[in-house]
């Protein structure tokens, strides 16, 4: 074999470029092991202290030393401490007593996902302060609700972007519940049958903060569930920042004028002078391919794998960090883009007087003041829709007897006439639209302060 076969074999079996990452976590995991060896009377004690205290250094000059051997994050390790023993060399093998990369490369991934979760966490709650505040600040924007992306019913901007955070903190829950799952040690599975040493693997988990410790090493060495849940819970919030960013970029338009960025914000065409492209929303929502990507490819490196330990897992961490690095990424740029989001008040406001989004409010008005039944009196509002149309007018340009005449009830009269149109308003609409969960004003508020109070007792 010559010299370039060998590289690209060597290069090929290395998985330190996505591993390496993982350092801080498996330096951590040989002192503690270690401590244990020694507590368990498995290892001198002056022996370990050497391995100990060259593993600390190491903590600290992890990033600073070169090396040329990097088929994994655990080799290095192994081979830096080695070089940091110098003459006691031969006394680095001791940290692999009774364990196996296996066991160590699962614990830590785990220890590495448990602080990503919770900073992922941290950042999904900054995001939904952005929406409160946001929302709190526009209280009184009226906007034209879609379904269809049609003109619908008219809601307060408010409750619309609010309906964005509790997107998000199911988020929140999502990860948390995944949390409870990752935060497992499995160290001490060894190769994936256990080992005939006497270690004590809940003291090794308990100081290295883990909840749990796993209770089939066979499983333990071979299960990537973690992995997969932390993955598609992401894919889900990736497809709510998607949404949002969607919509966004919709009420961007000029056509719509809903709301603006500033200038840091877009970015300009070379060609068309007048651009104002929203990039950083249509990468948020692009980037959300990688994840989804990563969830697929995640799922179909696992399926059909036999027990226990393969290589193939090793890429795992392709998917896991690519996964990690989006989503943190997209989370803090969505902060600024909220934060600096400005909502055209009068532009929304007049959203509400196209089309007929009072359709329905009218229909219901039927329904409580003249008894009729929903499903007649959708009919009869879809015929004055129709005679408006025709006729280009709105509903409330129209007079009494263009209604009564579609209406053809005897107990609608020109009093009842003037009750429907003060009545049937955008605003009163919103005002009683005040079931749990609606849009009015209260209603409003009152989600706003259960979703601010759910965050205070999240802190502690
Ligand atoms: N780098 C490997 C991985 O990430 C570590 C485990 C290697 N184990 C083995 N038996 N070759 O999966």
């Amino acid at each position: 074999m010559n010299k370039t076969e060998k590289q690209l074999l060597e290069q090929f079996l290395s998985s330190y470029n996505e591993d390496k990452r993982l350092a801080k976590y498996d330096i951590q995991s040989c002192i503690v092991w270690t401590e244990m060896l020694v507590k368990q009377g498995i290892v001198e004690k002056t022996k370990a202290k050497k391995v100990i205290s060259k593993l600390k250094e190491l903590q600290h000059k992890f990033d600073k030393i070169k090396i040329n051997k990097t088929e994994d994050v655990h080799y290095v390790v192994e081979t830096m401490l080695e070089n940091l023993l110098g003459k006691d060399k031969l006394l680095s093998g001791i940290i692999r007593t009774g364990r196996s990369r296996n066991d160590l490369v699962v614990n830590d991934e785990r220890l590495f996902l448990k602080d990503e979760i919770k900073e992922i966490i941290k950042l999904l709650k900054q995001v939904i302060v952005e929406i409160l505040k946001l929302a709190e600040k526009n209280l009184d924007v009226i906007m034209c609700g879609m379904t269809h992306l049609q003109p619908a019913q008219p809601v307060l901007f408010s409750h619309y972007i609010m309906s964005f955070s509790w997107m998000f903190y199911r988020d929140i829950e999502r990860l948390k519940d995944c949390l409870s799952r990752v935060d497992v040690s499995v160290l001490g599975s060894s190769a994936f049958s256990g080992t005939t040493l006497n270690i004590d693997r809940k003291e090794v988990a308990k100081k290295l903060g883990f909840s749990k410790v796993s209770t089939n090493s066979v499983d333990s060495v071979s299960d990537r569930d973690y992995v997969i849940e932390f993955i598609s819970s992401c894919a889900i919030l990736m497809m709510h920042l998607s949404r949002m960013m969607e919509e966004f970029i919709l009420w961007l338009t000029p056509n719509f004028g809903y709301i603006s960025l500033p200038p840091q914000l877009t970015t300009g065409s070379s060609i068309m002078p007048q651009k104002q492209n929203p990039d950083y929303l249509e990468l948020t929502r692009g980037k959300t391919a990688v994840v989804y990507g990563s969830l697929v490819g995640i799922l179909t490196l696992m399926k059909s794998l036999p027990l226990s330990y393969n290589r193939d897992m090793q890429e795992d961490k392709l998917f896991l960090n690519k996964t990690v690095d989006t989503v943190k990424e997209c989370l803090q740029v969505v902060k600024i883009i909220i934060k600096n989001l400005k909502v055209n008040k009068e532009q929304m406001n007049k959203s509400v007087e196209h089309g007929f989004i009072l359709a329905t409010e009218l229909a219901n008005w039927l329904v409580t003041n003249l008894g009729i039944p929903f499903k007649s009196a959708h009919k009869i509002v879809s015929k004055i829709v129709e005679y408006c149309v025709k006729n280009q007018k709105n509903f409330i340009e129209l007079e009494y007897e263009e209604i009564a005449r579609t209406l053809n009830n005897k107990k609608f009269n020109k009093e009842k006439f003037l009750i429907m149109k003060k009545e049937v308003s955008v605003e009163n609409v919103i005002m009683k639209t005040n079931t749990y969960g609606g849009t009015s004003l209260s209603r409003v508020k009152q989600q706003i302060s259960e979703l601010k109070n759910i965050l205070k007792t999240d802190k502690k």
